[in-house]
């Protein structure tokens, strides 16, 4: 039987998880987290399936001995690289980023003409398109690598016209294609919302698969009857995170983008799991 006090693993190739973290922290408040972030070996999204997956299990096991009671994927290119083979080779639930992000575009697009935004990994597995014509092969998919998005991101440059004009450039195909929806299908991605709205214009409704996986998270471990209902005691280290580089630029970024100090964080050494 799986203790539903046990905290939940949450693990990304680096800091662009603490997307999903917070959108975790503000729906399910009474949860522990355990979250991973692999900055010594981002970024995933220009890596192969084979490497991607090989770094996963590795996590997988390091969140294992965590004795976490669930794992989610929160990063785009793990979910669609890796999230198939490890969910068969674990005996607790594990969700990824991908799904919920697809159902929830599926159900938003009225002319059924979606966008995809993503590495360049998520958008050459095409599984975005798997699960969205899943739901509806009446829906047109289009899907484009954002690349440079994660490095001006991580450069908190946000509001920044160098961001304005590379968004201007990759979005241009999919403007001139009249999509009505947009999945930001990489973690870093919902940091630049508000460039990438303004980009594609206030007629194109933009998924933002952190949000909608938080929901689907809390479904699960509800249906599971794992849900914590109960606030965590004071001093029970409710949220804890680790890392594989310094932990340094991780806190300064975590700290600029959540409500919730985060004071320290541990470094490890994954390739021992
Ligand atoms: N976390 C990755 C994703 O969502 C972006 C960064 C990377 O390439 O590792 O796909």
């Amino acid at each position: 039987m799986i203790d539903k006090n046990a905290p939940i693993g949450v693990f990304d190739s680096g800091i662009g998880g603490l997307t999903v973290v917070r959108e975790i922290m503000r729906q399910i408040p009474n949860e522990k987290i355990v979250y991973f972030g692999d900055t010594a070996r981002v970024p995933y999204g220009s890596k192969s399936r084979e490497t991607v997956t090989r770094f996963c299990r590795q996590i997988v096991r390091f969140l294992q001995a965590h004795e976490v009671k669930t794992i989610v994927a929160a990063c785009n290119t793990a979910s669609a690289y890796a999230l198939d083979e490890l969910e068969k080779e674990i005996d607790i639930p594990m969700i990824g980023v991908v799904k919920p992000g697809a159902k929830a575009a599926a159900a938003a697009t009225r002319n059924g003409r979606l966008g995809v935004i993503a590495t360049e990994a998520t958008i050459g597995s095409r599984i975005y398109n798997q699960y969205i014509q899943q739901l509806n092969p009446g829906i047109t998919i289009l899907g484009k690598a954002c690349p440079l998005f994660v490095p001006l991101v991580e450069e908190g440059l946000l509001q920044d016209p160098v961001t304005d004009e590379i968004a201007r450039r990759y979005l241009a195909e999919l403007i001139d294609s009249d999509i009505d929806t947009l999945i930001l299908g990489c973690t870093h991605y919902p940091l630049i919302r508000s460039t990438i709205g303004r980009v594609m214009g206030e007629h194109v409704t933009l998924v933002n698969p952190a949000y909608e996986t938080a929901m689907e998270l809390k479904e699960m471990l509800r249906e599971k009857e794992i849900l914590n209902t109960e606030a965590p005691q004071l001093g029970s280290n409710q949220y804890q995170f680790y890392v594989s580089d310094t932990t340094d630029k991780f806190i300064r970024f975590a700290n600029s983008i959540m409500k919730y100090g985060v004071l320290s964080a541990k470094q490890v050494n994954i390739e021992e799991y």
